[in-house]
C-alpha cells in the first residue's frame, strides 16, 4: 500500500496521544494532561488552532516565538508548494545552492552592521554551537561568558551555557572553559573580560526566561568592553529576531551595539521548516574557513535544505509587506497599557514588561492576608505551580494557549503571531481579567486547582 497520509490520520482520529505516549515521549503527554492541554489539533490558521469538534483556540504562544507571520500563511505555504512542485535539486551538497545566496542577502539587508557572511543552521542551538566554534577559531581563547539567567538552547555546548538547573541536572559536567555572569552586570562582565581569555560573549537581548530586559545602554556598553578586551560579542536573537520585539532584531533598539555575530533561528520557519543562521563578520569567518582544505570545516547535512531557504525567503517577504514589526509595536502596547490598568485592581499582578510582542506578566506576593496565605501555601507545595493558575483557566474556560516563562517563574510569557488582531487582543485581555477576578477570591476554585495538581505531580516542565 503507498502511503496515505490522510488514512493515517484518520487512523487515529482523537487518539493521537496514545500512539505518542506509546512511542515518544509519555511524561510529556502526562504533563500536558496535567494542565489540560492535552488537546488535539487538526488545523491551523493564523493564530488559531482548532480541534477535532471544530472547537477554536487562540495560540499565545505562537510555537515559542516560532509562528510571527502566523501558522499556514499562505505566501510561505504556496512557496513550499511551488518548491516541491519544481521537483528541484535539494541537499545536492556538492553545489552552490542559489536560494541560500538568496537567504543570505536577504537577511544581510536586513540586518546590516557589516554582518557579511551568514552561515545556515537547522536550529537555534546549532546556530549557539557555531558562534561557540567561530568565536574560539577566531580569537584562538578558549572561554565563553553568559549570563546566569541565559537560555540559549540545549545542546551540549549551549547548554554549559544554560543558567536553569533544572535543565542542567542530570548532564554534568560542564567543561569550566564555560563562565558565567549575573543578568546585566557590567562589572562583573568587565572583571571576567579582563582575565584575557575570553573568546565571547553570548547574550540574549531580552531573557526569554521571565522576559527580562536590560537596562538601557547596557547591550552597547557590553560589546565594547568585549572589543576592549579583544573578546567577540554574540547576539542570540534566536527568539527575539524577525520583528518580534518591533524592529528586525531587538538590538536596533538599543543603541550603538557592536555586534560580531548575530543568531537567528525559529521565526525565519514560517511554523514550517526549521531554518537558523549565523550572521558573522568576514574577518571572524576568514579565520575559521580559512583555507580550500577547510571551506566545509563546519557544516551539517541539512543546513541548506532548499525548502529551509524558500521558507526563510518567504518569512522575510511576509514580515515587508505585512508590515509586522509595525503591527507588533501597535498591538504590543495596546496589551500593555491595558493590562497596567488592571494592576490597581488586581494586587497580584507585580509587572507588566513588553516590547512588541514579546510580553511577560509578572505575579508577586500580594499583601492582603487571605491572598497571602494562599500565595505562601501555594509557593510552600511546589514554586513551579502558581503561574499555572494563570494558564489552565485560559486555556480551560477561554481556549487561549499560554505559557509559564520560565522555571519556578511566577510570569506568563506571551508571544502571539506579529498580526495579532485587536479582536485576539480584547479577548485574551477580558479572559484574563475573568482568570484575575477568579485568583483574587480565597479560598476559590482558582486556587483550588493548584492544590489538585500538587496532589498529582510536582511541578510542570516550562521551556522558555
Ligand atoms: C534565545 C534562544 N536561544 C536559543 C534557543 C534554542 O533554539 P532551538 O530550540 O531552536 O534549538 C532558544 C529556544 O527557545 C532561545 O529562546
Amino acid at each position: 500500500m503507498p502511503f496515505d497520509l490522510a488514512a493515517l490520520l484518520d487512523q487515529h482520529r482523537g487518539a493521537g496521544a496514545t500512539i505518542f505516549n506509546e512511542h515518544v515521549n509519555p511524561k510529556w503527554g502526562q504533563a500536558l494532561k496535567l494542565i489540560g492541554y492535552d488537546r488535539a489539533y487538526v488545523r491551523a490558521e493564523g493564530a488559531y488552532l482548532w480541534d477535532a469538534h471544530g472547537n477554536r483556540y487562540l495560540d499565545l504562544i505562537g510555537g515559542y516565538a516560532v509562528c510571527n507571520v502566523g501558522r499556514n500563511h499562505p505566501v510561505v505555504r504556496k512557496a513550499l508548494i511551488d518548491y516541491l512542485e519544481s521537483n528541484a535539486p535539494s541537499m545536492v551538497q556538492f553545489e552552490t545552492p542559489v536560494l541560500a545566496g538568496a537567504l543570505a542577502k536577504e537577511l544581510k539587508k536586513r540586518v546590516g552592521r557589516d554582518l557579511d557572511r551568514v552561515f545556515f543552521t537547522n536550529s537555534g542551538t546549532e546556530g549557539i554551537e557555531a558562534a561557540i566554534k567561530f568565536a574560539r577559531c577566531a580569537t584562538k581563547r578558549p572561554v565563553m561568558l553568559s549570563e546566569h539567567s541565559a537560555f540559549h538552547g540545549l545542546s551540549t555546548g549551549a547548554l554549559a551555557m544554560n543558567g536553569c538547573a533544572s535543565f542542567r541536572e542530570g548532564f554534568e559536567p560542564f567543561p569550566s572553559e564555560f563562565r558565567a555572569v549575573p543578568f546585566g552586570d557590567l562589572a562583573a562582565l568587565e572583571r571576567e573580560l579582563a582575565r584575557g581569555d575570553v573568546a565571547g560573549f553570548v547574550v540574549e537581548p531580552i531573557a526569554g526566561k521571565g522576559v527580562h530586559f536590560h537596562a538601557a545602554g547596557f547591550l552597547a556598553e557590553a560589546s565594547q568592553l568585549c572589543h576592549k578586551h579583544g573578546a567577540l560579542f554574540i547576539v542570540d536573537e534566536v527568539q527575539t529576531g524577525v520583528g518580534r520585539t518591533g524592529t528586525f532584531l531587538a538590538i536596533d533598539q538599543e543603541g550603538a551595539v557592536e555586534a560580531d555575530m548575530v543568531v537567528m533561528s525559529k521565526a525565519l520557519s514560517g511554523g514550517y521548516v526549521p531554518v537558523g543562521a549565523v550572521l558573522c563578520r568576514t574577518d571572524i569567518w576568514e579565520k575559521v574557513f580559512s583555507r580550500l582544505d577547510r571551506a566545509i570545516v563546519h557544516s551539517s547535512t541539512f543546513h541548506m535544505g532548499g525548502l529551509a531557504m524558500v521558507a526563510g525567503l518567504a518569512v522575510l517577504s511576509v514580515y515587508d509587506e505585512e508590515r509586522l514589526a509595525e503591527r507588533a509595536i501597535e498591538s504590543g502596547a495596546q496589551l500593555r497599557v491595558a493590562l497596567e490598568s488592571m494592576m490597581a485592581r488586581f494586587e497580584l499582578m507585580g509587572a507588566v514588561r513588553q516590547r512588541g510582542l514579546m510580553l511577560g506578566i509578572e505575579f508577586h506576593k500580594p499583601r492582603s492576608l487571605a491572598l497571602g496565605v494562599a500565595w505562601r501555601m501555594v509557593h510552600a507545595l511546589d514554586a513551579n505551580l502558581f503561574t499555572q493558575a494563570i494558564t489552565m483557566p485560559l486555556m480551560a474556560e477561554h481556549r487561549i494557549l499560554s505559557q509559564v516563562a520560565g522555571h519556578a517563574m511566577p510570569v506568563l510569557k506571551l508571544t502571539p503571531p506579529l498580526a495579532l488582531s485587536s479582536d485576539d487582543g480584547a479577548y485574551f485581555l477580558s479572559a484574563f481579567e475573568q482568570t484575575m477576578i477568579g485568583l483574587h477570591r480565597f479560598p476559590g476554585p482558582g486556587w483550588a486547582v493548584l492544590r489538585r495538581m500538587a496532589g498529582n505531580a510536582l511541578g510542570t516542565p516550562s521551556r522558555v
